[in-house]
């Protein structure tokens, strides 16, 4: 039903504010009255259209179960609507208040091994706790029929990045609410049981009490039971979000939303099941010093975002102005850095971008976290930047409503991601999401953009699909692609995709299962490389991780392994099928061989780079049908240069020629619309 309501309200083009939105959440519970003064004068300054309020607020609205105090979020509200900023506003309901947890410990989270976890930090809830359930949309409740109509609200903001700390729970609680999940999903403990593969290690179920969460224990688990938990844990989550936002539209007609996590470190939640409840996509992104290429990794992200929002523009709702506090080192941005990540999420598709937070805060656990108003106050090279931020906002707000659409997509299934890193599998070196990492660095490093779509999807208008390590294919996944190919589209797909059905079941007779017609290969066995063993290619290249022995039946080989466990095997296969042609890699290539060969892939597919993208250079289109912005960010150390002409709106002038010095970011409304 709320998929119903969001979907309406998507049509209908609501936003959170008309144009493009500088926003970030703000908690002036931890700062005095007069503090606030100073606030909304700032953010005035910097042009602050949009502030996230009351996310945390659940104790101090509500600091004895039913005594609710709305006071001082009235007097914010008021402030900030006297000075023309609109609200995101908080639920409230993302960390129960000591009292809650004091006199109800069971909605306390449990972990695998049985133990409890404490309160003390954020977000100790068990998400198929009923009394917590009650007790938070009591909450929503309050504050929507106090705020529903509010002048200043524009959004709603439901709790915050559900499952970021709590996504599973292994609870009595949660293993009754998982057996009902359960039930409506197989009907009959026979279908569990094949679904299950119980057979195996006597592990058959003669009743439902005998079926609880995967708790730890002394050996594997079984692998269908560990992957349904995480599909019922994402779908707790959901029914948390649907049962505040339900509530929430009884009382108001803004749009309700709540803050994904498309990030490296969060896999729990499948945010495909949940984007059509959304009336508008809203994503938080932290560069994350901990991979080979936080930029890249930044990309993607927006790409999966705008991928959820259905192509239309999205919201960036958290990021941060400079450091954060949870990596091992916290890398605090460098000069031109703030604006360039930034505009690289606008590029992309977002048309708000908010930071987390407004005030650097003085205590509590992320102090030392980066903010727009930092400790050393305005006086700050990040302050001066903002404030430039919200300059530049201005002069592309002509770009607000456009969206970006590029000729290859790329399957992304969060699904997947949970199936293909389980236990027991032949590598727990090959990681699923580094290697969608992988082709997508070497695709943005070939100037090639991408949508990010989820299997299944229809790919129609797409001149070539890219499918890496779809582990767990289902037979409309393979076939989507199959038609592609077949009305005259390309596709690559790469090793351990195809293998296993829904359930986890081998699909028999030679991998890889589900896209082996198609890519006229037939894999007899998995030959996964130690760390640091390398394929000598016969093209120049090098691979790792991975090598099989393949055969080709339909499928030309395009590049061998010259040695390895298989020497001579096929490692590069093209088969044309139907009108087009689909290729299978099956093993990692170096980063350079696997950019060469997605030109080469791209361009028999008759899809064009980009002008002068590259590893250090973004170059993203965003179009409105009748206008089209060129949008060149160059993270490099020297300038670059790009065929464009038309006006740049950065500099506000016309260019016949485009350069962009060393870390600068142009945007250019094109002479001839693409
Ligand atoms: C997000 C969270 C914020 C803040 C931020 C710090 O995960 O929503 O409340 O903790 O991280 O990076």
């Amino acid at each position: 039903m709320s998929a119903d309501v969001a979907a309406t309200r998507r049509e209908a083009g609501v936003g959170p504010v008309p144009g493009l939105v500088l926003g970030c959440d703000y908690n002036p519970e931890q700062w005095s009255p007069e503090v606030w003064h100073e606030d909304v004068a700032l953010m005035r300054e910097a042009g602050v259209s949009l502030v996230a309020v009351n996310v945390f607020g659940w104790s101090d609205v509500e600091p004895e179960p039913g005594r609710y105090e709305f006071e001082r979020l009235d007097a914010v509200l008021d402030l900030l609507h006297a000075h023309g900023i609109g609200v995101n506003l908080g639920t409230g309901t993302a960390s129960p208040p000591p009292w809650l947890s004091t006199q109800h410990p069971e909605i306390l989270p449990m972990a695998a091994d049985g133990t409890r976890r404490h309160p003390g930090g954020r977000q100790a809830w068990c998400p198929s706790s009923p009394v917590f359930r009650e007790r938070a949309v009591a909450l929503a409740e309050q504050v929507a029929r106090r705020y529903g109509s509010h002048p200043a609200v524009r959004l709603w903001h439901v709790s915050n990045e559900l499952g970021c700390h709590n996504a599973h729970c292994w609870c009595d609680v949660s293993a009754a609410a998982f057996r009902d999940w359960l039930r409506a999903r197989y009907g009959t403990i026979e279908a569990l049981n094949s679904a299950w593969g119980t057979t195996f290690w006597s592990q058959r179920y003669g009743a439902w009490d005998q079926v609880g969460t995967p708790r730890l224990t002394v050996s594997t688990p079984n692998p269908t039971q560990v992957l349904d938990f995480q599909r019922f844990s994402s779908d707790e989550l959901l029914a948390h979000h649907r049962a505040e936002a339900e509530v929430i539209r009884r009382h108001s007609d803004i749009p309700v939303t709540t803050n994904f996590m498309v990030t490296a470190h969060r896999r729990d939640v499948d945010y495909w099941q949940w984007a059509p409840h959304m009336d508008l996509v809203a994503n938080d992104h932290y560069l994350d010093h901990r991979l080979p290429d936080p930029l890249a990794e930044l990309a993607f992200s927006a790409d999966v975002t705008r991928g959820l929002a259905g192509g239309r523009p999205w919201m960036l709702m958290e990021h941060s102005t400079s450091a954060v506090n949870w990596q091992p080192v916290n890398v605090a941005k460098r000069p031109g850095e703030l604006l360039r990540t930034s505009l690289l999420h606008l590029a992309r598709g977002a048309d708000a971008l908010c930071f987390f937070q407004w005030r650097a805060s003085a205590q509590g656990a992320e102090k030392f976290h980066s903010a727009m108003v930092p400790h050393a106050g305005t006086d700050t090279g990040v302050w001066r930047e903002v404030v430039e931020l919200g300059a530049t906002l201005g002069r592309l707000e002509e770009v607000a409503g456009s969206t970006v659409r590029h000729d290859v997509a790329l399957v992304f299934s969060f699904e997947a991601w949970w199936a293909a890193d389980g236990e027991g599998h032949p590598s727990q070196h090959v990681r699923y999401l580094e290697q969608v990492h992988h082709w997508y660095r070497a695709l943005r490093a070939a100037g090639i953009g991408v949508d990010v779509v989820a299997p299944g999807a229809p790919l129609d208008g797409y001149r070539l699909v890219v499918v890496p390590e779809l582990f767990l294919t289902r037979d409309g996944d393979a076939a989507a692609v199959e038609r592609l190919v077949a009305n005259g589209g390309h596709a690559l797909v790469t090793y351990f995709s195809g293998i296993v059905d829904a359930d986890l079941r081998v699909r028999l007779g030679g991998y890889p299962g589900a896209f082996r017609d198609l890519l006229g290969v037939h894999v007899e066995q998995f030959h996964p490389l130690l760390p640091g063993e390398m394929l000598t290619l016969d093209d120049g290249g090098a691979g790792s991780l991975w090598a099989e022995e393949l055969r080709t039946t339909t499928a030309e080989t395009r590049v061998h392994a010259t040695d390895g466990p298989v020497p001579g095997a096929p490692v590069v296969t093209r088969s044309a099928h139907g009108a087009g042609a689909a290729w299978y890699v099956a093993t990692t290539p170096d980063l350079d061989a696997t950019t060469r060969l997605v030109r080469e892939v791209a361009d028999g597919a008759g899809v064009r780079p980009l002008p002068g993208a590259g590893a250090d250079v973004d170059v993203v289109r965003r179009t409105d049908g009748a206008r089209s912005w060129l949008f060149v960010l160059n993270h490099g150390s020297t300038p670059v240069e790009v065929e464009a002409a038309g006006f740049e709106l950065v500099e506000q002038q016309p260019i016949t020629a485009l350069t962009v010095p060393a870390g600068a970011v142009r945007v250019v409304r094109e002479e001839v619309p693409r």
